[in-house]
């Protein structure tokens, strides 16, 4: 722990002693813990993220050469080569080669459900059953199947994360053993407003938010989860958005596709019929593959199409990507580019005011990882048996729309 002149010295540094207008006010135990969480603010890279959105630094500047990725078509596999796969894969999986993870730190804004998305209650068949249950229900196939239990690394942020260990253990780990049910926590970034300053959201607390579902490489190493994985002899980690209730993380032959590549990256991936939807989809930039999201993509790239009038970027990133553990171990240290997202915000001024202005929050994409895999393989599979989103409270991707699919797919 740093001292109080130290820490001066810093914010003085980075004119950031307005962080202290309150200071004197704050009773003993909120000073010590508002300190700690002023020193773990790194703010040179506060600063640098301040400057590259300042300069403008997007996806779209600069001459860069956008080209279609080739994908590799799992719907098309012969019945002999599916089976061959599925053979090689199952026999991985056995061997404990294969732990899964639920990214589940994200704040779930546009749900407007107030706990964590994971907990979210649905009617299957009359029975209330949270997302997380139909993880279990997954793994607890996956069980039957190849007679292993898979370890699930759930990840959560700090403003989720007792509720959902809670929320597990008042369910008595929903029938799965609680030993292969391991939770870790992802890292946050502070916010920071128009001018660069960190803002603050009431006088003992630095307005801070989870670093983005790319934060995830960093808080696995930091979490000792990839120790484990080593500890285990796990090679391959399935990671899913927590909110696609048809999210196929056991996927023997996706397994056995990578091994037979040595591929260090699989993405999942559907074509999509029309350039709408809230979702990044792949191409490659000066030859490296890389998903574009939603929120950053020009329009002309979402809307080209082949002569055959199909979409040229059409391959969309929903969120069950695999990893293998050399490309794990090598990333954690490294940093991915941030996103930016300027979003109205409540927060303290530094007269002790309230103010409500946009503010920058920033985050790293899972998906930029990918452009540190070797092999990478983007893989095609039928969206009606793996995707099934809940991210609005209605509407498309809702609960409601969500239900259907998964309906439609148990019941065919
Ligand atoms: C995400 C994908 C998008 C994809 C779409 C499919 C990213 C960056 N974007 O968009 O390319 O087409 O899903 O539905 O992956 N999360 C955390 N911590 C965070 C932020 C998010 O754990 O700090 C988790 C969420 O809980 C969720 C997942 O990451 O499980 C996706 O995040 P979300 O913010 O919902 O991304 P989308 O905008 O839906």
């Amino acid at each position: 722990m740093k001292s109080f002149t130290e820490i001066k010295e810093t914010l003085k540094e980075y004119q950031a002693g307005y962080l202290l207008n309150f200071y004197e006010e704050l009773s003993e135990e909120e000073r010590e813990n508002f300190m700690e969480q002023i020193e773990k603010i790194d703010f040179a890279y506060m600063k640098e993220l301040y400057e590259s959105v300042k300069n403008g630094v997007t996806f779209e500047t600069g001459e860069k050469e956008i080209s279609p990725i080739t994908a590799f078509d799992k719907t098309k596999l012969s019945g002999e080569e599916y089976q061959r796969l599925n053979i090689l894969g199952e026999s991985l999986i056995k061997d404990g080669k294969l732990a899964v993870c639920s990214m589940a730190g994200g704040q779930g804004t546009r749900l407007g459900y107030n706990g964590p998305k994971g907990t979210f209650m649905l009617d299957l068949d009359g029975k209330p059953t949270s997302i997380f249950e139909t993880i279990i229900h997954k793994l607890k196939m996956a069980y039957e199947a190849f007679g292993v239990h898979i370890y699930w690394y759930v990840m959560t942020s700090r403003q989720n994360h007792a509720v959902t260990v809670k929320f597990f253990k008042d369910n008595n780990y929903f029938g799965y053993d609680k030993n292969y049910i391991l939770f870790f926590e992802q890292g946050e970034l502070p916010l920071i407003d128009k001018s660069g300053k960190v803002v603050m959201k009431d006088k003992s607390h630095i307005f801070m938010a989870p670093d983005g579902n790319g934060g995830i490489f960093k808080a696995l190493e930091d979490k000792k989860i990839l120790n484990h994985m080593r500890e285990h002899g796990i090679e391959y980690l399935a990671v899913g958005n927590v909110d696609n209730i048809l999210i196929n993380m056991v996927d023997p032959v996706t397994v056995a596709v990578m091994k037979e590549n040595q591929s260090e990256a699989l993405s999942k991936v559907f074509m999509k019929p029309s350039p709408e939807g809230k979702w990044g989809v792949f191409c490659k930039i000066d030859g490296i593959p890389h998903v574009i999201e939603y929120s950053e993509t020009p329009k002309e790239l979402l809307e080209a199409r082949n002569e055959a009038g199909e979409l040229i970027y059409g391959d969309v990133h929903f969120g069950c990507n695999f990893f293998h553990i050399n490309l794990l171990n090598r990333i954690a240290s490294e940093k991915l580019p941030m996103h930016a997202a300027s979003k109205k915000n409540k927060f303290l001024a530094e007269n002790g005011a309230e103010k409500e202005e946009e503010v920058y929050k920033f985050e790293a994409f899972i998906f930029d990882a990918f452009t540190m895999a070797n092999n990478l393989i983007v893989c095609r599979v039928k969206r009606e048996e793996e995707f099934a989103p809940i991210k609005n409270k209605e509407g498309d991707e809702s609960p409601e729309t969500a239900l259907e699919l998964y309906k439609k797919f148990y019941h065919q």
